[in-house]
């Protein structure tokens, strides 16, 4: 099977184009927006180029599908608010070029997806979880983002490409190739990491209801401040997930939302996300207790209303070990000695996908570690090399089939 780098890098940088923001190499394609549909659109268009047949679920999960049983590659193309341009990219355009390298090699069958909202605009991977059955198409059109817009409203902007449901038995495996977004790799000077598990992860939204109240007037021994509450409760949470945590344990609260938001008013309301990943699903129900009641303590001496959104989450998974081992191999024939096993903290799709049929992955490196942010990157060696040992992988899989 022959990858021509020239033109994965080439599509790779076109999908680059589809909300690009201007700041180094960064993209702004959240789930649903105008750019995510435009680059959903642009990518069935290569599909259709490459002789997969497109198929697109009422998510606006994308697949390009092989005929008869295949090997399913791919990941997202949506990204963060302010992401990078190969988290996810890097995983859809490589399944592409690997889909076409197989069809002019005369096979194995190699299908194509992108899944939707994998950075979870709405949820944690949203698209691949109602794909997987983890989450049900009810459940997920109630969850809203940060702005209060309903999923089930958003996904009307991808109604006219739905074509209806796509069955996961005609799958044999996925594999998901990914940049690894931490500092693993690029720190070793290593070009390949082949995935052993995925850690697991919990996230909903607490909201501090107090006073809205005159920030000149209120004396404060009597001020119900909703982001007092927040900061104390991010102290004493701190604090009490020590006992709790491992060197691997992360915790995040990396949304807040304040009412009404002015210099010269007490905030009288705040929402905030809260997020914590673990290999171990004990350890993450543990945290669960922590900071439930944490924020119960913090609203009772505040004299503040507590509530919680809807709990989303998934457990820590294991890679199957004959995909893994078939990229194993592949590491070794295109990087020999440059790679290495290790874990996932960051979520993925394989993890739902994982439900369906044996899952693997791998990574290549960040430079700088970096993820999440525009200045996201890395070299184009490694990220050749990244498709390499996927259709190295592949075809081992198919030979052995
Ligand atoms: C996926 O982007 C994650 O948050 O790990
Ligand atoms: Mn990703
Ligand atoms: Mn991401």
């Amino acid at each position: 099977m022959r990858i021509e780098a020239d033109r994965f890098l080439k599509d790779l940088h076109a999908l680059r184009g589809f909300g690009a923001s201007g700041v180094g190499k960064g993209v702004v394609r959240p789930a649903y927006s105008d750019a995510d549909i435009a680059a959903r659109r642009w990518l069935a268009r290569q599909m259709e180029d490459a002789g997969l047949r497109v198929e697109v679920d009422a998510m606006g999960n994308l697949f390009g599908l092989a005929e008869g049983p295949s090997l399913l590659l791919g990941s997202h193309s949506d990204s963060q608010p302010e992401g990078g341009w190969l988290d996810g990219a890097l995983g859809v355009i490589a399944a592409l070029e690997v889909a076409r390298a197989a069809r002019d090699a005369g096979g194995p069958a190699v299908s194509v997806v992108s899944f939707q909202d994998e950075e979870g605009r709405f949820g944690v991977t949203t698209g691949s979880a109602v794909w997987s059955g983890q989450l049900t198409q009810k459940d997920a059109d109630r969850l809203v983002d940060h702005a209060g817009i309903a999923l089930g409203d958003a996904r009307r902007a991808v109604a006219d490409m739905v074509t209806g449901a796509v069955s996961a038995e005609q799958f044999t495996g996925f594999i998901e190739l990914h940049i690894e977004q931490g500092p693993t790799l690029d720190t070793s000077g290593e070009q390949i990491g082949v995935v052993t598990d995925i850690v697991g992860i919990r996230d909903m939204k607490i909201t501090f209801e107090g006073q809205q109240n005159h920030a000149g007037t209120t004396p404060m021994h009597l001020r119900r401040d909703a982001f007092q509450a927040v900061s104390a409760f991010n102290a004493v949470l701190n604090d009490r997930l020590r006992n709790v945590v491992t060197p691997q344990t992360v915790w995040t609260i990396g949304h807040l939302s304040l009412h009404p938001n002015a210099s010269s008013i007490v905030p009288g309301r705040a929402v905030f996300s809260m997020q914590w990943r673990d290999a171990d699903s004990d350890r993450l129900g543990r945290m669960e207790t922590v900071i439930r009641t944490a924020a119960s303590e913090i609203a009772e001496d505040r004299g503040m209303d507590l509530s919680y959104g809807p709990m989303l989450g998934l457990e820590p998974v294991s890679m199957d070990q004959r995909l893994r081992s078939a990229l194993e191999a592949g590491a070794e024939a295109v990087a020999p000695g440059k790679w290495r096993t290790l874990p996932s903290g960051a979520l993925h799709d394989a993890t739902n996908v994982s439900r369906l049929m044996p899952v693997a992955m791998l990574f290549v490196p960040s430079i700088g570690g970096l993820s999440h942010t525009f200045e996201e990157d890395t070299g184009e060696a490694d990220l050749v090399a990244g498709v390499q040992v996927l259709a190295h992988a592949v075809a081992r899989l198919g030979s052995e089939a």
